[in-house]
Protein backbone atom coordinates (compact mmCIF):
# COMPACT_ATOMS: atom_id res chain seq x y z
CA UNK A 1 0.00 0.00 0.00
CA UNK A 2 1.44 3.33 -0.76
CA UNK A 3 1.11 6.22 2.12
CA UNK A 4 -0.59 8.19 -0.62
CA UNK A 5 -3.94 6.57 0.19
CA UNK A 6 -3.27 7.44 3.74
CA UNK A 7 -3.01 11.19 2.96
CA UNK A 8 -6.45 13.31 3.87
CA UNK A 9 -6.37 14.96 0.44
CA UNK A 10 -8.88 17.96 2.25
CA UNK A 11 -6.02 18.80 4.64
CA UNK A 12 -3.48 19.18 2.81
CA UNK A 13 -0.99 22.03 2.31
CA UNK A 14 -1.35 24.59 -0.36
CA UNK A 15 2.06 25.45 -0.33
CA UNK A 16 4.96 22.78 -0.33
CA UNK A 17 8.94 24.52 0.11
CA UNK A 18 11.90 22.28 -0.95
CA UNK A 19 15.12 22.70 -0.18
CA UNK A 20 17.00 20.18 -1.94
CA UNK A 21 19.70 19.39 -0.45
CA UNK A 22 22.48 16.23 -0.83
CA UNK A 23 23.24 15.65 -4.63
CA UNK A 24 27.12 16.03 -4.04
CA UNK A 25 27.27 13.96 -1.11
CA UNK A 26 25.06 11.19 -3.02
CA UNK A 27 27.65 11.57 -5.90
CA UNK A 28 30.77 11.08 -3.24
CA UNK A 29 29.04 8.24 -1.79
CA UNK A 30 29.06 6.52 -5.43
CA UNK A 31 32.52 7.37 -6.23
CA UNK A 32 31.66 10.02 -8.89
CA UNK A 33 31.73 13.59 -9.55
CA UNK A 34 29.61 15.80 -8.10
CA UNK A 35 27.71 16.46 -11.20
CA UNK A 36 26.24 13.30 -11.77
CA UNK A 37 24.59 13.96 -8.75
CA UNK A 38 22.71 16.77 -9.58
CA UNK A 39 21.98 15.27 -13.02
CA UNK A 40 20.38 12.86 -10.96
CA UNK A 41 18.31 15.14 -8.92
CA UNK A 42 16.06 16.01 -11.85
CA UNK A 43 14.00 12.69 -11.24
CA UNK A 44 12.65 13.26 -7.92
CA UNK A 45 12.30 16.90 -9.16
CA UNK A 46 9.88 15.08 -11.95
CA UNK A 47 8.33 13.60 -9.04
CA UNK A 48 7.44 16.00 -6.65
CA UNK A 49 5.88 17.95 -9.60
CA UNK A 50 4.15 15.80 -10.57
CA UNK A 51 2.89 13.76 -7.56
CA UNK A 52 1.96 17.69 -6.56
CA UNK A 53 0.08 17.85 -9.43
CA UNK A 54 -1.77 14.61 -8.90
CA UNK A 55 -2.87 15.63 -5.34
CA UNK A 56 -3.68 19.16 -5.92
CA UNK A 57 -1.27 20.87 -4.21
CA UNK A 58 -1.59 24.29 -5.22
CA UNK A 59 2.19 25.90 -5.28
CA UNK A 60 5.71 24.45 -5.23
CA UNK A 61 9.06 26.04 -4.75
CA UNK A 62 11.94 24.51 -5.42
CA UNK A 63 15.26 26.00 -3.90
CA UNK A 64 17.66 25.51 -6.87
CA UNK A 65 20.45 27.50 -6.72
CA UNK A 66 21.12 30.21 -3.57
CA UNK A 67 23.04 33.64 -3.81
CA UNK A 68 25.41 31.66 -1.49
CA UNK A 69 26.33 29.04 -4.65
CA UNK A 70 27.15 31.42 -7.01
CA UNK A 71 30.75 31.05 -4.52
CA UNK A 72 30.77 27.44 -5.56
CA UNK A 73 33.93 26.26 -7.90
CA UNK A 74 33.41 28.23 -11.17
CA UNK A 75 32.73 24.54 -13.09
CA UNK A 76 29.86 23.74 -11.17
CA UNK A 77 28.61 26.90 -11.22
CA UNK A 78 28.74 26.77 -14.63
CA UNK A 79 27.42 23.15 -15.22
CA UNK A 80 24.77 23.99 -13.16
CA UNK A 81 23.23 26.28 -15.44
CA UNK A 82 24.01 24.26 -18.19
CA UNK A 83 21.85 21.34 -16.50
CA UNK A 84 19.56 23.95 -15.70
CA UNK A 85 18.87 24.79 -19.37
CA UNK A 86 18.87 21.68 -20.81
CA UNK A 87 16.45 19.88 -18.22
CA UNK A 88 13.96 23.44 -18.74
CA UNK A 89 14.10 22.34 -22.55
CA UNK A 90 13.39 18.86 -21.78
CA UNK A 91 10.67 18.85 -19.34
CA UNK A 92 8.86 22.31 -20.72
CA UNK A 93 6.37 20.08 -23.06
CA UNK A 94 5.48 17.88 -20.29
CA UNK A 95 4.78 20.62 -17.99
CA UNK A 96 2.80 22.31 -19.98
CA UNK A 97 0.85 19.28 -21.12
CA UNK A 98 0.52 19.12 -17.56
CA UNK A 99 -0.95 22.37 -16.84
CA UNK A 100 1.70 23.80 -14.59
CA UNK A 101 2.38 27.32 -14.44
CA UNK A 102 6.08 28.21 -14.27
CA UNK A 103 7.60 30.82 -12.86
CA UNK A 104 11.17 31.72 -10.83
CA UNK A 105 12.10 33.69 -7.60
CA UNK A 106 15.85 35.33 -7.31
CA UNK A 107 17.93 37.09 -9.36
CA UNK A 108 17.55 35.91 -12.53
CA UNK A 109 19.69 38.88 -13.86
CA UNK A 110 22.47 37.05 -12.87
CA UNK A 111 22.05 34.06 -15.10
CA UNK A 112 23.96 33.57 -18.12
CA UNK A 113 22.05 34.84 -21.38
CA UNK A 114 20.92 31.44 -22.28
CA UNK A 115 19.42 30.28 -19.20
CA UNK A 116 17.30 33.57 -18.64
CA UNK A 117 15.86 32.84 -22.62
CA UNK A 118 15.23 29.16 -21.77
CA UNK A 119 13.37 30.56 -18.35
CA UNK A 120 11.54 33.77 -19.90
CA UNK A 121 10.16 31.33 -22.82
CA UNK A 122 8.50 28.90 -20.57
CA UNK A 123 7.26 31.04 -18.09
CA UNK A 124 5.32 32.63 -21.03
CA UNK A 125 4.67 29.40 -22.86
CA UNK A 126 2.33 28.41 -19.49
CA UNK A 127 1.58 31.49 -17.96
CA UNK A 128 -2.42 30.94 -18.97
CA UNK A 129 -1.99 27.44 -16.78
CA UNK A 130 -4.19 26.74 -14.19
CA UNK A 131 -2.82 23.41 -12.71
CA UNK A 132 0.52 23.47 -9.92
CA UNK A 133 2.34 27.17 -9.55
CA UNK A 134 5.73 25.58 -9.71
CA UNK A 135 8.16 28.46 -8.65
CA UNK A 136 12.02 27.48 -8.89
CA UNK A 137 14.41 29.51 -6.59
CA UNK A 138 17.22 30.68 -8.52
CA UNK A 139 20.13 32.76 -7.78
CA UNK A 140 17.71 33.03 -4.49
CA UNK A 141 18.35 34.20 -1.04
CA UNK A 142 16.02 35.44 1.26
CA UNK A 143 18.30 38.26 2.60
CA UNK A 144 18.40 39.89 -1.00
CA UNK A 145 14.94 39.55 -1.46
CA UNK A 146 13.85 41.69 1.75
CA UNK A 147 16.45 44.01 1.10
CA UNK A 148 15.03 44.42 -2.00
CA UNK A 149 11.76 44.88 -0.44
CA UNK A 150 12.71 47.69 1.08
CA UNK A 151 14.70 49.43 -1.23
CA UNK A 152 11.76 49.26 -3.37
CA UNK A 153 9.61 49.99 -0.56
CA UNK A 154 11.88 53.10 0.28
CA UNK A 155 11.89 54.12 -3.29
CA UNK A 156 8.05 54.29 -3.16
CA UNK A 157 8.16 56.29 -0.46
CA UNK A 158 10.09 58.72 -1.46
CA UNK A 159 8.07 59.38 -4.56
CA UNK A 160 5.34 60.06 -2.41
CA UNK A 161 3.62 56.39 -3.37
CA UNK A 162 3.74 54.73 -0.10
CA UNK A 163 3.11 56.23 3.55
CA UNK A 164 5.08 54.57 6.51
CA UNK A 165 1.94 54.36 8.70
CA UNK A 166 0.77 51.96 5.45
CA UNK A 167 3.10 49.73 5.85
CA UNK A 168 1.80 46.24 7.12
CA UNK A 169 1.95 42.51 6.62
CA UNK A 170 0.40 42.54 2.95
CA UNK A 171 1.58 45.65 1.84
CA UNK A 172 5.31 44.39 2.78
CA UNK A 173 4.17 40.91 1.50
CA UNK A 174 3.04 42.70 -2.16
CA UNK A 175 7.21 43.73 -2.46
CA UNK A 176 8.30 40.33 -1.90
CA UNK A 177 9.40 37.57 -4.76
CA UNK A 178 6.36 35.56 -3.47
CA UNK A 179 4.04 38.36 -3.77
CA UNK A 180 1.36 35.73 -5.83
CA UNK A 181 2.45 32.97 -3.78
CA UNK A 182 0.82 31.91 -0.37
CA UNK A 183 3.46 31.17 2.70
CA UNK A 184 4.13 27.42 2.79
CA UNK A 185 2.18 25.68 5.69
CA UNK A 186 5.04 22.72 4.90
CA UNK A 187 8.89 23.74 4.54
CA UNK A 188 10.91 19.76 3.46
CA UNK A 189 14.80 19.60 3.31
CA UNK A 190 16.45 16.55 2.25
CA UNK A 191 20.20 15.91 2.99
CA UNK A 192 20.32 15.84 6.55
CA UNK A 193 21.13 18.93 7.15
CA UNK A 194 18.73 21.07 9.55
CA UNK A 195 19.15 24.40 8.52
CA UNK A 196 17.17 27.10 6.30
CA UNK A 197 20.23 28.32 4.46
CA UNK A 198 18.71 31.66 3.55
CA UNK A 199 15.57 30.30 1.73
CA UNK A 200 11.90 32.02 2.43
CA UNK A 201 12.90 33.37 5.84
CA UNK A 202 9.90 35.66 5.78
CA UNK A 203 7.17 33.38 4.46
CA UNK A 204 8.44 30.45 6.57
CA UNK A 205 7.59 32.42 10.14
CA UNK A 206 4.45 29.55 10.93
CA UNK A 207 5.32 26.87 8.19
CA UNK A 208 6.07 23.14 9.52
CA UNK A 209 9.62 21.94 9.10
CA UNK A 210 10.11 18.50 8.08
CA UNK A 211 14.20 17.24 7.78
CA UNK A 212 15.30 13.99 6.53
CA UNK A 213 18.16 12.15 5.59
CA UNK A 214 17.66 11.21 2.39
CA UNK A 215 19.90 12.49 -0.03
CA UNK A 216 18.02 14.57 -3.02
CA UNK A 217 18.75 12.38 -5.78
CA UNK A 218 17.13 9.36 -3.65
CA UNK A 219 13.76 11.38 -2.22
CA UNK A 220 10.68 9.54 -3.80
CA UNK A 221 7.36 10.07 -4.19
CA UNK A 222 6.76 7.85 -0.99
CA UNK A 223 9.46 10.17 0.27
CA UNK A 224 7.10 12.91 -0.22
CA UNK A 225 4.11 10.99 0.71
CA UNK A 226 5.47 10.33 4.14
CA UNK A 227 6.22 14.31 4.32
CA UNK A 228 2.86 15.10 4.02
CA UNK A 229 1.47 12.29 6.35
CA UNK A 230 3.58 13.66 8.97
CA UNK A 231 2.16 17.54 8.13
CA UNK A 232 -1.34 16.18 8.78
CA UNK A 233 -0.65 14.90 12.14
CA UNK A 234 1.34 18.06 13.70
CA UNK A 235 -1.60 20.84 15.77
CA UNK A 236 -0.96 23.96 14.22
CA UNK A 237 -1.68 26.40 17.13
CA UNK A 238 -0.69 29.89 15.84
CA UNK A 239 -0.23 30.85 19.21
CA UNK A 240 -3.14 29.19 20.90
CA UNK A 241 -3.96 26.43 23.26
CA UNK A 242 -4.89 23.04 22.14
CA UNK A 243 -8.34 23.52 23.82
CA UNK A 244 -8.81 26.89 21.61
CA UNK A 245 -9.14 25.44 18.73
C1 LIG B 1 21.97 20.63 -3.58
O1 LIG B 1 22.94 19.66 -3.45
C2 LIG B 1 22.00 21.29 -4.93
C3 LIG B 1 22.50 22.68 -4.90
C4 LIG B 1 22.76 23.37 -3.84
C5 LIG B 1 22.73 23.30 -6.20
P1 LIG B 1 24.42 20.00 -2.98
O2 LIG B 1 25.25 20.26 -4.18
O3 LIG B 1 24.42 21.08 -1.98
O4 LIG B 1 24.84 18.62 -2.32
P2 LIG B 1 25.71 18.41 -1.01
O5 LIG B 1 25.04 19.20 0.09
O6 LIG B 1 27.08 18.92 -1.31
O7 LIG B 1 25.66 16.94 -0.77
C1 LIG C 1 20.89 25.08 -0.01
O1 LIG C 1 21.83 24.05 -0.10
C2 LIG C 1 20.64 25.66 -1.35
C3 LIG C 1 19.94 24.78 -2.30
C4 LIG C 1 19.47 23.60 -2.05
C5 LIG C 1 19.78 25.32 -3.62
P1 LIG C 1 23.37 24.29 0.21
O2 LIG C 1 24.03 22.99 0.08
O3 LIG C 1 23.88 25.39 -0.63
O4 LIG C 1 23.31 24.79 1.73
P2 LIG C 1 24.42 24.85 2.86
O5 LIG C 1 25.55 25.67 2.31
O6 LIG C 1 24.84 23.47 3.16
O7 LIG C 1 23.73 25.48 4.01
MG1 LIG D 1 24.31 21.08 0.05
Amino acid sequence: MSLKDKLDLKELPRHVAIIMDGNGRWARKKGVARMFGHRNGVTPVREVVEASGELGVEYLTLYAFSTENWSRPPEEVKALMALLVSTIKKESKKLDDNNVRFSTIGDISQLPNVTREQIRHLKEKTSTNTGLNLALALSYSARWEILKAVRDLMNEALDGKVKAADIDEEKFGSFLATSDIPDPELLIRTGGEQRVSNFLLYQIAYSELFFTDKLWPDFSKEDYYAALLDFQSRERRFGKTSEQL
